[in-house]
């Protein structure tokens, strides 16, 4: 924590195909929650790589429909950075069930461009061990990186 007290996190977000054409409005949502950009992408995965993302899945029974589902167009993945970015990430996004969302948080991203509880719209880390690993599959930290937006978050 710096002196002010609050918590600088990074946090890996994912547009899920289901919602790449709502990115103006998702990004809008990202600043109006108090985080930035700080790295961002455009890929597509292959059910093998994104059954290697969703690994801590691979038991459950929504497994295949969830790989089938992320791999199945084009995604957004992107860093974002800002106080208790991981919470504040997954409080934007809403409950997993986009049927549920609409219920009970209406204004969250997964109430407003999901459909139900696989294609979701979108997609946050849970923890900062969970961010760490997403943010390095997405932006492994080798070297030749491009710009980065990190100035306004360092501390001191
Ligand atoms: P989970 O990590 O439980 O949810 P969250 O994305 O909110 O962290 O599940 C990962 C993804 O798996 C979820 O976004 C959508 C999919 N999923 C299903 O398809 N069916 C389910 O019953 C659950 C719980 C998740
Ligand atoms: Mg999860």
């Amino acid at each position: 924590a710096n002196k002010l007290g609050s918590k600088k996190e990074r946090t890996l977000a994912m547009i899920k195909p289901d919602a790449v054409t709502k990115v103006g409005s998702i990004i809008q949502m990202v600043y109006d929650a108090g985080l930035i950009v700080t790295k961002a992408k455009m890929t597509k995965l292959t059910g093998k790589q994104a059954a290697d993302f969703y690994m801590e899945h691979q038991s459950k029974s929504f497994f295949n429909n969830l790989v089938q589902f992320v791999s199945s167009g084009p995604i957004i993945v992107m860093e974002l950075m800002g106080d208790e970015a991981v919470s504040v990430w997954r409080k934007v996004l809403g409950p997993t069930d986009s049927g549920v969302a609409r219920k009970d948080a209406p204004a969250s991203l997964r109430a407003q461009f999901g459909t139900d509880g696989t294609k979701n719209a979108g997609h946050g880390s849970d923890s900062l061990a969970s961010a760490a690993r997403e943010l390095e599959f997405f932006f492994p930290s080798t070297a030749g990186h491009g710009p980065t937006n990190t100035a306004k978050y360092q501390d001191s």
